[in-house]
């Protein structure tokens, strides 16, 4: 949700601001801008809709200052039109800011401003703080800087922002709350940006600022403090990502290109950690707290969306090896209401952003509760990595498409490796399943290429419901989730209305919407409800629903059965989510192209929820 890039150097700020502007388009947003210093003249220059439409809009102008602030907005005071799209002036037009979040507090502070004869363009939030800095100025006649800071200790709310003055040239002032900020640190160039995408073709050296701290770039150097002017040393970090993980690589899709990678990256999110030869299991994040996780009466799985849907197979999982009682909540849920948490509670807050607003906060109640918080977390030195006490990374690498396909499946592999680790700990499983477990685990990645063997029957299926209007997912046990999921991708980027379900609550309602137009997508692999499921599939079948079955190869009694089938490899019942999801990520994804949807930014969504 919004992308910042800022930037002071020797090079041309405003094709290097645009080109990290693209490379955050996939955050989602509704418009774009930039403000450039030029000479002594603050330019600012912003188009409601695409960084293209603002490329174009600014084609064949000489734009060659080398310091800049860029930023895709995604509105939530004011529409999204030119206007309301940041950069915003300050009253004397001598600051500019951008600024991703929201500031609680703007209207009683815009009121004030008012009577003291500020007037303000737009109805952003965000164009208040910016006058407001302004007004702390003039009053203080402080230096810019504290004036920052000043403002800032009156705002309520969320924000990373980068504020340039055309008073200081060679000057940027960045701070965050709450919203994600990273700063690239070059020979004599410094970048500022949402994430590393932006910054990873320039540097690998990076410092994440953390909640409550102001950079300052100026003559050159980075300095870092707090709103008391505390002092720290930026703590410099290498980056792992490489550029070619953040660009198509000739696919169609970011989408596709990730759900390819997924045998990759369910192997990078085991290596190191597993080696099923040697019967070896370790999770370098959690050294020192699997006998708290051994010992916990209860785990509390907080997660939104597809990272929730990740949290319930983690549910049966834990349950079933660990023998460990597991409730998962939408984070969103969870932190508004008074949930029972006791010390010994283990909470683990799943993300691949590492910047949902919802989780973040979820993990602060519970952590002021005195529970002990996990991560599962793609993004490395983000937000809610950081606000947990322990955790394990993913491992998945970016990922760009709005529609999360390999973060699921290496978010499944790792809260698989925390199961098995925890229940050999306790002793709820034997040498033997233990050893099963590993080497069947190392072979998944295999098993998830098999599957891309069928990419063009899949292909084929979707063609026929490319207009589908409805869809219903059904499954059971650790396939109920996946069920979820499948509606969830297919939803997001082909609109067409899906629900998952568990298989057996279809007849205590869903089943009223069957008859010849409703497609039933039913997860069928074989295992320990396999019986079961095919009862369901006759009910739907003897209302003239047309069934899509995922099979388990070599399955001869579901294809004389249904209309279509997809099998995928033979797997132990504990590894079934890893392979039954790869169809359904495929199957939307085929959907989607063909009804001619922007599959990876799709309408109204953005890859990381940082508001609530
Ligand atoms: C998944 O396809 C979604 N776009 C969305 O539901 C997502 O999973 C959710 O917003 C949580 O994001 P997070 O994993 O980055 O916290
Ligand atoms: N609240 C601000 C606005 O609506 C910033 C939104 C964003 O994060 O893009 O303009």
């Amino acid at each position: 949700m919004c992308g910042i890039v800022a930037y002071v150097g020797y090079r041309e700020a405003f094709p290097l601001i645009l080109k990290g502007l693209k490379r955050l388009e996939y955050r989602g947003y509704d418009s774009s801008g930039v403000a450039l210093l030029e000479g002594d003249k603050l330019n600012i220059y912003k188009k409601k809709g695409k960084v293209s439409d603002l490329e174009s809009e600014l084609a064949g102008k000489h734009l060659t200052a080398t310091i800049g602030i860029g930023h895709t907005r995604w509105a939530t005071h004011g529409e999204p039109n030119d206007v309301n799209a940041h950069p915003h002036y300050s009253n004397n037009r001598r600051l500019s800011i951008i600024h991703n979040g929201i500031i609680e507090n703007y209207a009683s502070i815009k009121q004030n401003l008012v009577k003291k004869g500020h007037v303000f363009l737009s109805d952003t939030d965000t164009e208040v703080l910016v006058h407001f800095i302004e007004d702390i100025q003039n009053e203080t006649g402080d230096t810019l800087e504290s004036a920052v800071k000043l403002a800032l200790k009156e705002v309520f709310g969320a924000y990373a922002i980068v504020v340039m003055s055309a008073d200081h040239p060679g000057q940027l002032i960045a701070a965050r709350k709450g919203s994600p900020l990273v700063i690239g640190v070059g020979g004599d160039e410094f970048f500022f940006a949402s994430d590393a995408t932006p910054i990873v073709e320039y540097t690998k050296d990076v410092v994440y600022l953390d909640d409550y701290e102001v950079a300052v770039v100026k003559d050159g150097k980075l300095n870092i403090q707090n709103l008391d002017n505390t002092e720290t040393i930026p703590y410099i970090q290498k980056l792992e990502m490489e550029l070619e993980t953040i660009e198509k690589g000739g696919y169609d899709h970011f989408m596709i290109k990730e759900i390819f990678e997924q045998p990759r990256s369910i192997a990078d999110s085991m290596r190191g950690r597993l080696n099923a030869a040697d019967a070896h299991l370790q999770l370098g994040g959690l050294n020192g707290y699997l006998d708290k996780l051994a010992a916990a009466e209860r785990i509390v799985i907080v997660g939104c969306g597809t990272s929730w849907h990740a949290g319930l197979v983690a549910e049966y999982l834990f349950e079933e090896l660990a023998r460990i009682n597991v409730e998962v909540e939408y984070a969103s849920e969870f932190r508004y209401r008074n949930p029972v948490i006791r010390k010994n509670d283990i909470v683990i807050a799943i993300s691949q952003s590492g910047e949902t607003a919802d989780t973040l906060a979820a993990i602060e109640l519970a952590k002021s509760k005195g529970a002990t918080i996990f991560g599962v977390c793609n993004v490395v030195g983000s937000s809610i990595a950081r606000a947990t006490h322990a955790g394990a990374y993913t491992h998945a690498g970016p990922e760009i498409g709005v529609a999360s396909t390999k973060a699921f499946t290496a978010q499944v592999t790792v809260l698989t490796l925390i199961a098995i680790a925890t229940a050999k700990r306790k002793g709820t499983i034997n040498e033997e399943m233990y050893r099963q477990l590993l080497a069947e685990l190392e072979n998944v990645p295999q098993k998830v290429n098999e599957v891309f063997e069928n990419a063009s029957r899949i292909k084929e299926i979707a063609f026929i419901f490319t207009y589908a209007r409805n869809f219903i997912y059904l499954g059971r046990g650790l396939n109920f989730p996946v069920a979820l999921e499948g509606a969830l991708k297919l939803k997001e980027i082909s609109y067409i209305h899906a629900e998952g379900y568990p298989a057996a609550e279809m007849k205590h309602g869903p089943i009223a919407l069957i008859d010849e137009d409703m497609p039933v997508v039913f997860l069928a692999t074989k295992d320990s409800s396999y019986e079961k499921i095919v009862s369901n599939i006759q009910e739907v079948k003897a209302r003239k629903g047309r069934v899509i079955a995922i099979v388990t190869e070599g399955d001869t009694l579901i294809p004389g059965m249904v209309d279509f089938v997809i099998e995928v490899p033979k797997v132990h019942e504990i590894l079934t989510p890893l392979l039954s999801v790869i169809p359904l990520q495929l199957l939307s994804y085929y959907i989607a192209v063909m009804r001619g949807r922007n599959v990876d930014q799709p309408r109204n969504l953005a890859k990381s929820v940082t508001v609530e």
